[in-house]
């Protein structure tokens, strides 16, 4: 029975990882270590909270002390390190929570693991850290080209040189103490729990409520779109199989524009939902600072190497991820307006 320590697990990805993982896999034991900031919310996970083998702990992972009583508390085989602050735009205004969290909370996770982990003969058999990384430590591609694990590190806003940053102490603990790890850096997720302020939730959101569409800039901005299941295969993949030290870069080329998503959204809303829903909702608004223009990943690497592939397509998938968010309203509306944290409060009398 593997033990998994995975941080950020009631945020968007970690959700979907944990649900993930537990139809997946019967016989392990997951530890959820999130400090439930805006991002985190329980509710995602209420239909596994009694599951036996999942537990979660309320903890920050920039807390020396309650990381390292978790890691004597559970033999820890595999540490999945989720827990981020992960929006760009709020990166931008409030750039020190990013590196606290981003960058001290990785180290703080790291040295813990490693502690647990090493003896006199190197480090136990069967253990590894996995940091989940992102495709924007790449910085911004032109027209042409794609991100290899090769592609040296250049990041532009605060989120994404916190995440470089973190990356980068990762390595050391694989340069330094051949801690056994990974690091995958994956292109722009989509799909259930992700909190609305992010693109996609945003504009279905905002289109349910009759709200302006905003666009930043010209709209022609290039995201490279992977659903959250593959995304959590890969993990799961890379946890197995990826050789020790190693990056793995995650994507599935589904390049589109801004306008091209927020056009779909509309567009199948207007078809299937509500007329009245249309274009004139759309708002071009001020760009933001420094906006990366285009993120498009070269995932040759993990198909070869660990033979992972996409399952979703991104027409099945974009389809999959309005319909969860029309069935889930109250969801995203207990989320956008800061009553849900009262709600799941009381709910888990904390
Ligand atoms: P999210 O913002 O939805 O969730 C983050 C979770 O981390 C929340 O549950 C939050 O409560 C928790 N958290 C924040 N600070 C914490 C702390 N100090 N201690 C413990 N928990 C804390 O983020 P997400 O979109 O699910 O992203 C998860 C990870 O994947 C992040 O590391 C992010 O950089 C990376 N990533 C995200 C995407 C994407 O498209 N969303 C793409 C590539 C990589
Ligand atoms: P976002 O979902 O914030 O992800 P990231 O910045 O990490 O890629 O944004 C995706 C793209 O959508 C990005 O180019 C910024 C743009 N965007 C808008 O045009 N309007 C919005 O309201 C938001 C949130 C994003």
């Amino acid at each position: 029975m593997k033990t998994y320590l995975v941080t950020g697990g009631a945020g968007f990805i970690g959700s979907n990882f944990v649900h993930y993982m537990l139809r997946k896999h019967k016989d392990i034991h997951i530890i959820n270590v999130d400090k439930l900031t805006y991002a985190g919310n329980l509710e995602n996970l209420k239909d596994i909270e009694k599951n036996p083998n999942y537990t979660f702990v309320k903890a920050d992972i920039c807390d020396k002390e309650a990381v390292e009583a978790l890691f004597q508390k559970y033999d820890v085989d595999y540490v999945v390190n989720f827990a981020a602050e992960s929006h760009v735009d709020r990166s931008i205004r409030e750039p020190e929570l990013f590196a606290k969290t981003n960058v001290l909370g990785t180290v703080t996770l790291l040295n813990a693991a490693k502690n647990a982990w090493e003896t006199e003969n190197g480090f136990k058999e069967g253990k590894k850290y996995l940091q989940v990384s992102t495709d924007e430590v790449y910085g911004s591609l032109g027209k042409e080209g794609y991100f290899m694990e090769t592609t040296p590190l250049d990041p532009h806003s605060p989120y994404s040189s916190s995440k470089a940053s973190a990356d980068l102490m990762v390595k050391a603990y694989y340069d330094t103490y051949k801690m056994p790890l990974n690091i995958t850096r994956c292109s722009n997720n989509y799909g259930p729990y992700q909190f609305p302020e992010k693109l996609i939730p945003l504009i279905i959101n905002n289109c349910v409520n009759k709200k302006p569409l905003p666009i930043y800039g010209d709209g022609m901005n290039i995201r490279d779109w992977l659903y959250v299941d593959d995304h959590c295969k890969a993990i799961d993949m890379v946890l197995e199989k990826g050789t020790i030290g190693q990056v793995y870069n995650v994507g599935g080329h589904n390049e589109r524009n801004n306008i091209y998503i927020v056009k779909t959204i509309i567009s199948f809303i207007h078809d299937n939902i509500d007329a009245t829903v249309d274009e004139t909702l759309i708002k071009y608004v001020e760009d933001r600072k420094g906006h990366d223009r285009r993120y498009g990943i070269d995932p040759q690497k993990i198909k070869t190497d660990l033979g992972w592939y996409p399952e979703t397509t991104f027409e099945m998938g974009i389809i999959k991820t309005i319909k969860w968010y029309l069935q889930n309203k109250e969801w995203m509306e207990r989320l956008t307006s800061g009553e849900y944290e009262n709600y799941y409060k009381n709910y888990y009398k904390m």
